[in-house]
């Protein structure tokens, strides 16, 4: 188990489309997740996508209990999410703030989905099958567009909402955000 390095915005392995797993409950699987949930607490992030470690994968986790870098979104069940298929279950979006640790230090509010139904699979090929709406359905439309090539700054419509975490929410610890 390691804290890999995050490839930061810029770097064109971020820009790619992830390749499906085929083969679950393999050793070189439970090592990924193991260095995603490593590396992800690490950097107190609220989700991870393999891409964001260099690794061209349809992987993403997510979840916590409370988060640091977000200290008013509810909790998100901890889940890993393999070769996810996201769903709208209506055509209402919502707009809130994100940020990304490929995208250090800084925020941007994005529209997303307000309600959504995902399915993927977890690292032993059990079927996950959700629905989810708020924070919870944000974190899985933000962690999925990283398996598309797809960094959150690319939905910003409005980017007088775009800046630097230090200046738009001085209360939060920096350290958290870089
Ligand atoms: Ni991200």
């Amino acid at each position: 188990m390691t804290v890999r390095d995050i490839l930061k915005m810029g770097d064109p392995r971020l820009l790619r489309v992830a390749e499906p797993v085929k083969e679950f409950d393999t050793p070189e699987l439970h090592a990924l997740i193991a260095d995603m949930f490593d590396t992800m607490h690490a950097a107190n992030g609220a989700g991870l996508a393999a891409p964001q470690i260099g690794v061209n994968q349809r992987v993403v986790i997510y979840g916590f209990k409370q988060n640091p870098r977000y200290p008013e979104a509810p909790a998100v069940p901890e889940t890993v999410l393999i070769n996810p298929v996201l769903r709208p279950l209506s055509a209402d979006r919502e707009e809130g703030w994100e940020g990304c640790l490929s995208v250090p230090g800084m925020r941007g509010v994005v529209p997303r989905l307000a309600r959504l139904h995902y399915e993927g699979f977890d690292q032993y090929g059990n079927k996950i099958s959700r629905d989810a709406d708020g924070f919870h359905a944000r974190v899985v439309q933000h962690e999925c567009d990283h398996l598309d090539g797809i960094l959150y700054p690319m939905r910003i419509e409005d980017f007088s909402k775009f800046g630097f975490t230090e200046v738009l929410f001085p209360e939060l610890d920096p350290n958290d955000d870089d």
